[in-house]
């Protein structure tokens, strides 16, 4: 999930320090340091941000883990949320103060300031203006993902049934609204416990059940049909009876791999199964079509700011970032978990 616009930006001049996480060597959530380092500069194209609100995601576990590959020193945070600090050459629209929410894809999210391209950063001013802080950081990488999977992976068409793994985490529960307001007839969660599957209900699905469960519950729901569409973040091994949970010409879209454990597909498979079997990386976005990844972000935003998304966000001190860390890895989060950096 690296950007070149934002690979981190040289040490300020001045010699001003600040706090942020970091990692020097992969490993359990031990590894995580609040360490002070320099203050970031704003390089071109760049903006700094005095964070107040930073996202933890399941990806920074897997950068923690060595799972994604990273250069250590690791600067974990995708994501963040504060006020411009300084404005690097080239920027436009931005300025010192202004509140905004930045997609920090380099890294450096968990920290007391950020350099981030001034292409993933929206000003929270206009219809934005009342976004709660802490609602825009734990809006900005998975309410975008599931904008994505929904949309530019899976073609989610009026009437269809969507089948949504991990279907009480953060992207999750944003997927599961999303999907009805883009015009899903059926969404069915999956989740590992009863206890998850109560708190998922509450976020718009049909039914939630568990992994053992679904593929009965898929069958009933549809008359045997199958689902249009399954988001699959989990991996492991069951993604390989993800097919058998499609429709003709479903879609098994693969956005993560929670599992840590890959499967393997044959070229011939989607042929033998008429099934299509697509992809969605938001780094990989923003490289690739940065402005659809603006138009996502953008929409995102809006649509939490308006609360036809809701988004369950936690907030804990830029200390306990292990803490979080370890409630997503061991599968005991719901919702969203979001740092206050200032706290
Ligand atoms: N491709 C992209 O650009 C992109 C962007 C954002 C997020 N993602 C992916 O989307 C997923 C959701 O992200 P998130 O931050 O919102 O996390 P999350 O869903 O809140 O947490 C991850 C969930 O994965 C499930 N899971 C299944 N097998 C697991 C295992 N062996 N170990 C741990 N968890 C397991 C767990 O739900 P159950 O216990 O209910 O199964 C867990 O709660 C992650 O896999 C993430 O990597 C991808």
């Amino acid at each position: 999930m690296t950007n070149t616009s934002e690979t981190p930006a040289p040490s300020t001049p001045s010699g001003s320090r600040m706090r942020t996480v970091r990692f020097e060597s992969f490993g359990d959530p031990s590894v995580l340091a609040v360490a002070e380092v320099p203050t970031p500069e704003p390089g071109p194209g760049q903006i700094t941000v005095d964070v107040r609100y930073a996202g933890v995601n399941f990806a920074e576990v897997m950068f923690r883990r060595g799972q994604f590959p990273v250069d250590l020193p690791h600067f974990p945070g995708l994501e963040a949320v504060g006020t411009v600090r300084a404005v690097g050459e080239g920027v436009t629209g931005l300025e010192p103060g202004q509140r905004v929410a930045a997609l920090t894809l380099g890294g450096g999210g968990n920290a007391e300031v950020v350099a981030v391209g001034a292409e993933h950063t929206v000003r929270l001013d206009g219809d934005l203006a009342g976004l709660d802080g802490a609602l825009a950081a734990g809006a900005l990488c998975n309410v975008t993902t599931a904008l994505g999977v929904l949309t530019s992976a899976g073609h989610l068409a009026q009437g269809e049934t969507v089948v949504v793994l991990a279907a009480a985490g953060g992207v999750g529960t944003a997927a599961a609204q999303l999907a009805r307001t883009l015009g899903a007839s059926t969404v069915i969660g999956v989740t590992s416990s009863p206890a998850k599957a109560e708190y998922a209900r509450g976020y718009g699905y049909d039914s939630v059940v568990s992994y053992d469960e679904i593929e009965r519950e898929v069958a009933e729901r549809t008359g045997g049909a199958g689902a249009d569409l399954v988001l699959d973040s989990v991996g492991g091994a069951f993604r390989s009876s993800v097919t058998g949970l499609l429709a003709a010409f479903g879609r098994h879209v693969v956005f993560g791999n929670a599992a840590a454990e890959d499967v393997t597909f044959e070229g011939n498979h989607p042929w033998y199964t008429n099934s299509s079997l697509a992809g969605y990386n938001l780094g990989g976005v923003a490289g690739r079509a940065p402005h659809l990844l603006r138009a996502h972000l953008e929409q995102a935003l809006a649509e939490v700011a308006r609360g036809t998304v809701r988004v369950d966000v936690k907030v804990l001190p830029l200390k306990d970032v292990a803490h979080a860390h370890e409630l997503l890895e061991t599968r005991a989060s719901t919702g969203k978990y979001v740092l206050d950096v200032r706290a």
